[in-house]
């Protein structure tokens, strides 16, 4: 046999009691390469990892790898025989040092067998070191960055010396410069000679880093094939099954009065005198970079940041928010970006996490819940927003990354706000799906509800937005018509604070 291959599976099936998350799919990974998974939400690709990763066991199916057969019962034994996988959803030991994270489980022992605190710190400063992380190793886990986070997470693999590193979505809560730095040491460990399976939503992300992509859809293999031969609209077809024509269906729609104004709202910590209206049918687009204090703008309005200036009105008539309950009662609702720390309810029912905003509405006269009722609603929400779920009993968090996400994007349009505010509504969310969500929240604008959403792809916020409030570092930079003329570049001017240089330098041409 040739070494062709570092990993192949072939023929995996993986059966969840009610669920066949796994059809028999294929996977072949070479040495040194970047492998992408792509594939709509639920296709299966983070059960596939889980696989190799030793936290499940395949149903069936034959996986080789470095040249022995692989059969794991836990991830310890994944990395004793070379393979590192970091979780889409990250879960260090927050209260511990990073030193302790790294070497959990084999810390140097001294002479008298107790842990060598000493030699535990150098040996994390040099892993640290070889990935170009300049951090304490006696930070605790809590006061870092999800980014540093998961360069701890790399650091570990590589003090196992992994031969296979798995990265489940890295990067989908990564600022622009936070996802250089991992792209730069992807590339370095690459170039050492190890793999890595990559999986991402992002197109743009398999075309800058990845030499091959292998799609999945609903647990059964689509394909192979190297990434500079993969046409984009291929890829997409690949993944949905069909041609997605339209990735922003903005109907339009007539704009009616103003609906909400802020007027100077201010927020000692995070942002100053911010104003803007939004009228009746508007999607009103915020974008900026990461930490431009764009979600604590909204956090304030919503009731649950405090402010310290500054006036709402709603409908011309000025009204006092302390709490979220107040904002959901003046018809506003907030789909948070957070879906982990703020949004979903991992142990409750689907059908439970889609209610939870809206059980009054469906309490008969004596206070009991009309469950038909409540069935039905749910059941219609999930069918619109396809929420890939066997059953609406099923615990949220055996869904995957995406559907989870699609679950409070439910949520929040059964409470049927007049005004929705969204933070990053399609972050994790496969292009087919976020090709409807966009259709429904385009829906919405036409039925008259005022949308303010929050993005930072500006893609998004260029095809779905009527106005762009941009931000830089809690200032208003400018709020612009999206017209014809607006460009990428024009709004990153804004994001970055330089749009003075940015239009002397297009009117000198
Ligand atoms: N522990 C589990 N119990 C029951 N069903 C599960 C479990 N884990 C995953 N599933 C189901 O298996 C299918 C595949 O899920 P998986 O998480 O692998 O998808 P994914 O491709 O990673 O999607 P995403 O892009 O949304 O992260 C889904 O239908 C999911 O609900
Ligand atoms: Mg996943």
């Amino acid at each position: 046999m040739s070494n062709e291959y570092l990993l192949e599976m072939t023929n995996i099936v993986k059966i969840f009691p009610g669920v066949k998350a796994l059809g028999g799919v294929n996977l072949q990974v070479r040495p040194g390469e970047i492998h992408a998974l792509m594939g709509e939400n639920g296709a299966g690709k983070s059960t596939l990892m889980k696989c190799i990763a030793g936290i499940y066991r395949p149903t069936s199916g034959d996986i080789v790898f470095d040249g022995k057969p692989l059969d794991l019962h836990s991830p310890a034994d994944a990395l004793k025989r070379g393979i590192s996988m970091i979780h889409q959803e990250l879960s260090p030991v927050l209260y511990r040092p990073v030193m302790e994270n790294i070497w959990l489980g084999r810390e140097p022992l001294n002479g008298i067998g107790m842990v060598d605190h000493q030699r535990m710190y150098e040996m994390s400063k040099e892993v640290l070191k070889e990935i170009d992380l300049e951090e304490d190793p006696r930070t605790l886990m809590i006061n870092l960055t999800v980014a540093k986070m998961q360069m701890v997470e790399i650091a570990k693999a590589v003090s196992y010396n992994s031969k296979l590193i798995i990265m489940d979505e890295p990067t989908s809560s990564l600022t622009e410069k936070e996802i250089k730095q991992l792209f730069s040491i992807m590339r370095k460990l690459k170039s050492q000679g190890k793999s890595i399976i990559f999986i991402t939503h992002k197109l743009d992300e398999i075309y800058e880093i990845t030499d091959r992509v292998t799609v999945y859809r609903d647990g059964s293999y689509i394909g192979s094939e190297n990434t500079a031969d993969l046409k984009v609209d291929r890829l997409i077809n690949m993944m949905v099954g069909r041609d997605v024509k339209d990735m922003f269906p903005k109907i339009p729609c007539p704009i009616g009065e103003v609906k909400l104004e802020v007027k100077d709202l201010s927020n000692r910590k995070y942002f100053s005198n911010v104003s803007f209206t939004v009228r009746r049918g508007e999607i009103f687009g915020i974008a900026g970079l990461i930490g431009a204090g764009r979600t604590e703008v909204v956090e304030t309005i919503f009731g649950m940041r405090p402010k310290n200036g500054g006036e709402i009105f709603i409908d011309g008539k000025k009204v006092d928010i302390r709490s979220p309950a107040d904002a959901i009662e003046s018809g506003m609702a907030w789909l948070t970006e957070d879906r982990r720390g703020s949004g979903i309810f991992p142990m409750l029912a689907v059908q439970l996490n889609i209610a939870i905003a809206t059980i009054p509405k469906f309490l008969n006269r004596i206070g009991l819940i009309r469950e038909a009722l409540l069935n039905k609603s749910c059941t219609e929400f999930v069918k619109k927003i396809q929420v890939k779920t066997p059953s609406l009993d099923q615990h949220v968090e055996n869904l995957s990354g995406g559907n989870q996400q699609k679950v409070l994007v439910a949520r929040w349009l059964m409470t049927d706000p007049d005004i929705l505010f969204m933070d990053e509504p399609t972050r994790g969310i496969d292009v087919g799906t976020k090709s409807e969500i966009h259709r429904l929240i385009s829906q919405l604008a036409g039925e008259g509800k005022s949308i303010v959403m929050i993005s930072s792809e500006l893609p998004e916020v260029m095809g779905m937005s009527d106005r762009i409030m941009i931000m830089h570092q809690g200032k208003v930079t400018g709020i612009v018509e999206n017209t014809k003329d607006l460009t990428q570049e024009e709004l990153m001017a804004y994001a970055t604070d330089t749009v003075e240089i940015y239009k002397k330098s297009k009117g000198g041409k």
